[in-house]
């Protein structure tokens, strides 16, 4: 089975993920990212990853027409059907049937998944597992998705969701500050990298503490941006275009900003890393508790009918 996934939907406008393809065919997976093409970091210029896709069909010696199912994440508004006409039979020849049976072709060949659901399923289809506990941190998801913690059972990859919630104040955003304020933009890993070269700061820790707890279904960050950089035109080199010199200087003025002031960057990272570590083994902790009890619940007649039976076999 040939299975193809591009990221974001084509047509869709997704300015916070790297656009990339990836597809699996006889247990081989290609993946490639646009931006690593096109040397534009994040890149947005561009409808659909295009070249990395079809670097991907020649690398796996496979054409369009051929794949089996098409799967692109959820979009905030549904998928414009003229747009995927257009995309499927002019720009990649994958449809090549009449323009009135190419709706049933969709509904046959394409599989719409949410953000957050694809992270869940990447990490249970790797673990091993069959069935347990999966807990999804993310720092918004997309357009498309925009829950930023999910957490539930899976059983035979079929996940059952128990506990969600929105917005951007939450523990990834957290992390995305600290990056943006050494200097990393959107490099996340560089801040794990350089943490362990610091030292835990325990004064910056009780900082950090201020601004972060733990409730029901998530960790929230309360996160605040005192001004919006505006766009520096000066640092445009078409031959090496980068958003994050142009349209979005770092650090952003915010509390995470104020609250590091004079402390030093390794110190900061390996902080930080610390109290996410932390934070998130507690809230694991939480969801296993919260589990155990639906499960009691859930059994509740069960028990109470072995009870009873016993009782009445003693009596
Ligand atoms: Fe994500």
């Amino acid at each position: 089975m040939k299975i193809v996934s591009i990221y974001p939907a084509p047509f869709d406008v997704q300015l916070r993920h790297e656009a990339n393809s990836a597809i699996l065919y006889n247990n081989k997976i290609y993946a490639y990212e646009e931006g690593k093409i096109t040397s534009v970091k994040n890149e947005p210029t561009t409808l659909f990853p295009e070249k990395s896709l079809m670097l991907g069909f020649k690398e796996l010696k496979i054409i369009p027409e051929n794949v089996d199912l098409w799967v692109f994440p959820k979009t905030q508004n549904k998928l414009d059907l003229k747009a995927l006409y257009l995309f499927f039979s002019f720009f990649l020849k994958a449809y090549t049937g009449n323009r009135a049976k190419f709706k049933n072709w969709i509904k046959r060949k394409v599989k719409i998944v949410k953000h957050h659901d694809l992270h869940t399923y990447s990490s249970i289809g790797c673990s091993g597992y069959k069935n347990g506990l999966y807990v999804n941190f993310d720092g918004g998801g997309d357009f498309g998705d925009t829950r930023n913690c999910t957490w539930g059972t899976f059983n035979n990859r079929k996940i059952n969701e128990y506990g969600k919630s929105f917005g951007l104040n939450n523990i990834a955003c957290f992390h995305a500050f600290i990056t943006d304020l050494c200097g990393f933009k959107s490099d996340n890993g560089k801040v794990t990298g350089i943490a362990a070269y610091g030292k835990i700061n325990n004064n910056l820790k009780e900082k950090f503490l201020k601004v972060l707890k733990i409730t029901n279904n998530q960790i929230i960050f309360t996160r605040k941006r005192y001004k919006n950089s505006k766009p520096n035109l000066n640092n445009l080199d078409v031959n090496e275009y980068d958003r994050y010199k142009i349209l979005n200087p770092f650090p952003a003025h915010s509390n995470i900003s104020k609250i590091c002031k004079g402390f030093n960057l390794q110190d900061i990272a390996a902080t930080a890393e610390n109290i996410i570590e932390e934070f998130i083994i507690k809230f694991l902790k939480n969801i296993k508790k919260k589990f155990y009890k639906r499960l009691l619940r859930k059994y509740s007649f069960f028990w109470w009918f072995v009870f009873k039976c016993k009782f009445k076999r003693k009596n």
